[in-house]
């Protein structure tokens, strides 16, 4: 069986851990060289990905450890700039472990399509109609996705809206609920929703206007859920019991105030992007559909819910996740083909339920240091190594270097350079 733990994992080159993490998640040899090859992505494949496609772009691909999902290791797949991102979800990993990890779940995948109606001249009796021609939407939706339905997702139900527009004309708006099972869906939902559309407005009596899915995919929630006892808080003179006050008067704060609740929601959706960009999923969408549902009690606020019980802090997240683990990307793509291997799940559901976790472990991470030591310590004892490197030191010289600004309390480029220089005509 695969274990996500390996300690120390940071400690070793950068060969000695993709060694580990072979033995660890069992990859083949084929694997293990594409994990090693530079360009992970061929400029062929890049060329039919986008349009003027003129070379490929680099990110870091690391992994974070020691996460336990529904009773399950998982090795976690990232492609992150920001430094602190792998460290923080290993370590919050690591602390719930120790409490039996996270739960988490998805609902299956329905996204949401919209057919925006004008011009209507009786809006409640469209209502009424569209509502009486339910099934015979139903079948039109069904046979324009015989691919989907063979799979057992498909479409599954029609629902009427009216939106009042800013000019004050009353806006027919039909969604059309499509599982779109594994994919994320996005041109599945579209194409419905298109096809859909004369059918709608003949029904409708109005002209259709828009015909694209929504990102709030509130029928598609990712959930995830942990108990951390106060014991695996205590840190750097706090106590358990301190840290697990402090970490709830963190959450309350991004509870009741939308300016600190986006920066404690950008705190959650660094472990899920990453996970999102290593795994080929569309990270604006899931970025949208976030922070949109973070409005759904009428005022922007936090997308976790924290709670102490029992000496144990408890935590939990809900948010759309529209992933895919099928589709274009994955077929070309072959480090996005790795990572989903790295990470082992077999459908979409598992893999939103495992971001739903990572998020959670990318916020407890984020309070539990915002609440105790502060930020920064981390932050800058990581972002030193990028300050070292960018002054032109390599190998122990670096590492020296990095040293050094930690202990002058300055991690700044000048300053790295006056140390270098003096470490040189020292060496
Ligand atoms: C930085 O990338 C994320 C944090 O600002 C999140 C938070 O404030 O909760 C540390």
């Amino acid at each position: 069986m695969s274990t996500s733990r390996i300690p120390a994992f940071y400690q070793l080159t950068v060969a000695e851990r993709r060694r580990r993490l072979a033995e660890a998640v069992e990859l083949s040899s084929a694997e293990v060289e594409t994990l090693a090859t530079a360009d992970a992505l061929p400029l062929d494949v890049a060329d039919i990905m986008i349009e003027n496609a003129v070379g490929t772009f680099a990110l870091p691909f690391g992994v974070a450890l020691n996460f336990q999902v529904n009773g399950r290791d998982h090795v976690v797949p990232m492609v992150v700039e920001e430094p602190s991102v792998v460290a923080a979800a290993s370590y919050a990993a690591l602390i719930a472990r120790a409490a039996g990890g996270f739960v988490a779940e998805a609902d299956p995948g329905a996204m949401i399509g919209q057919i925006q109606l004008v011009h209507v001249a009786d809006p409640g009796a469209a209502v009424e109609r569209l509502g009486a021609a339910r099934a015979r939407l139903l079948a039109a939706a069904e046979e324009a996705t015989p691919g989907l339905c063979r799979r057992g997702a498909g479409p599954r139900d029609v629902e009427v809206r009216l939106v009042r527009s800013p000019r004050g004309e009353t806006m027919v708006v039909v969604h059309v609920l499509l599982d779109t099972g594994d994919a994320m869906g996005a041109n599945a939902v579209n194409s419905l929703v298109e096809t859909l559309s004369p059918m709608v407005e003949e029904i409708a009596g109005g002209t259709a206007c828009l015909r694209i899915l929504s990102n709030l995919a509130d029928r598609r929630l990712a959930r995830a859920a942990v108990r951390v006892p106060f014991s695996a808080l205590a840190r750097d003179g706090y106590d358990g019991a301190e840290v697990a006050e402090r970490i709830l008067y963190a959450y309350e704060f991004a509870a009741a105030d939308p300016y600190r609740a986006a920066t404690h929601n950008k705190g959650i959706m660094n472990g899920i992007d990453a996970v999102a960009v290593a795994t080929g999923n569309d990270w604006r969408a899931i970025e949208a559909g976030a922070h949109a549902y973070a409005c759904h009690d009428g005022v922007y606020g936090s997308l976790s819910r924290w709670a102490i019980e029992k000496r144990e802090l408890v935590g939990s997240l809900e948010l759309p996740i529209a992933v895919s683990t099928v589709g274009p990307a994955v077929q070309s793509h072959p480090g996005v083909r790795l990572a989903l291997r790295i990470l082992g799940v077999s459908n979409a559901r598992e893999l939103a339920g495992i971001m739903a976790a990572v998020g959670l472990a990318s916020n407890l991470a984020a309070m539990r240091a915002l609440a105790t030591e502060g930020i920064q310590k981390g932050h800058m004892a990581l972002h030193a190594r990028s300050v070292s490197h960018a002054a032109g030191a390599r190998g122990e010289k670096a590492e020296e270097l990095r040293r050094r600004m930690l202990a002058a309390g300055e991690v700044k480029i000048d300053r790295a350079r006056a140390l270098l220089r003096a470490l040189e005509t020292r060496s």
